[in-house]
């Protein structure tokens, strides 16, 4: 079995523009997209995967993605809405799926009286992204929550349910790797009064509205934090606010959050990127480590 033979049948679609499914709506398409509906889905692109080399990219909700003009020249994997449930199980534990949503959790999850995902409400992310990236908002991460994720194994084929422990999660980084797929997380919550939590929920939205640029297009925090500072203070700090490069712009509310205007090609995104870390690099001796994803080629991209 091949790849293109998975598009003869219709399981795989060819040449899907993936731009819309990202929140920056930038970029070109993948040569291949697997909508998958079920596990056996993935086991069946698992098969060919083992024949056929391909990169994969795992998509959740596209919001720490750019993807190159010239798209992705591999197979893109995006959950159906099988995987989009929330179980609200005995013990206050609550099952997600991948695709679900975070805030989605968060409001969820509060609203049924368990406590302590509020913070989730913060990150625009999949369940299984969130994941994948140790996601964190308002001082809390996914490991203090995570009792254990379900994953699927591109490489092998295999489902494997594991302890969060076992994920090797620190700032913004697990062990999951790009062609692992996480099918449901499992987190811990408390049980208490909703109208706490729901106004912790709203509290953390106010915040937001105050502090970043919401209602723009971007993927979030450009820069991963160095140790025991914020990428977006220092960024401030050096008067990059504004900073442009085509469309893509420093955002005037901060600094670690690059908005798309109209116009922006992802090129511009990944140049300002480089140009931001190259002037943080020269004047404060910082190397800042990106931390959304670029996904296709943009070595060559002109100034
Ligand atoms: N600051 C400035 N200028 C700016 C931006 C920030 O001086 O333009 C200062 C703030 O005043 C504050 C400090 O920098 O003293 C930290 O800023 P903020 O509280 O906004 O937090 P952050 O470190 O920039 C982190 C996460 C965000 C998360 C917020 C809130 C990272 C890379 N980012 O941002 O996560 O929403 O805390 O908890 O860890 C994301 O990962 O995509 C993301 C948005």
């Amino acid at each position: 079995m091949t790849l293109a033979r998975l598009v003869t049948e219709g399981r795989v679609q060819a040449g899907v523009d993936l731009s819309g499914l990202t929140t920056y709506r930038l970029g070109g398409p993948a040569a291949f997209l697997l909508d998958a509906a079920t596990s056996d889905d993935l086991i069946a692109v698992a098969a060919v995967l083992a024949e056929e080399t391909r990169e994969v990219l795992v998509l959740g909700r596209g919001s720490n993605l750019v993807i190159s003009e010239a798209g992705f020249d591999g197979l893109a994997i995006r959950l159906g809405p099988e995987f989009g449930g929330i179980e609200l199980d005995a013990g206050a534990r609550v099952t997600v799926g991948g695709i679900v949503p975070l805030p989605q959790v968060a409001r969820t999850a509060t609203a049924a009286g368990r406590r302590g995902l509020e913070f989730l409400i913060g990150v625009p992310g999949s369940a299984g992204g969130g994941v994948r990236q140790n996601a964190g908002c308002f001082g809390t991460e996914m490991v203090d929550v995570l009792e254990s994720a379900v994953v699927f194994d591109l490489l092998t084929g295999k489902t494997a349910a594991v302890d969060a422990f076992a994920l090797d999660m620190t700032y913004r980084h697990t062990s999951v790797t790009a062609t692992d797929v996480v099918l449901s997380a499992t987190f811990r919550a408390g049980e208490g009064d909703p109208a706490p939590g729901l106004e912790l929920i709203r509290e953390h939205t106010r915040w937001r509205r105050l502090y970043q640029p919401g209602g723009t297009l971007n993927a979030g925090s450009v820069f991963k934090n160095p140790p025991g500072d914020s990428a977006g203070r220092i960024i401030d700090s050096l008067g990059l606010k504004g900073l442009r490069i085509g469309g893509a712009e420093v955002s005037a509310k901060h600094a670690n959050f690059f908005v798309a205007m109209p116009g922006t090609e992802p090129s511009h995104v990944y140049l300002l990127v480089k140009k931001v870390a190259a002037i943080v690099g020269s004047e404060t001796g910082i190397q800042l480590e990106p931390e959304i994803q670029f996904v296709g080629h943009f070595e060559n991209a002109e100034k």
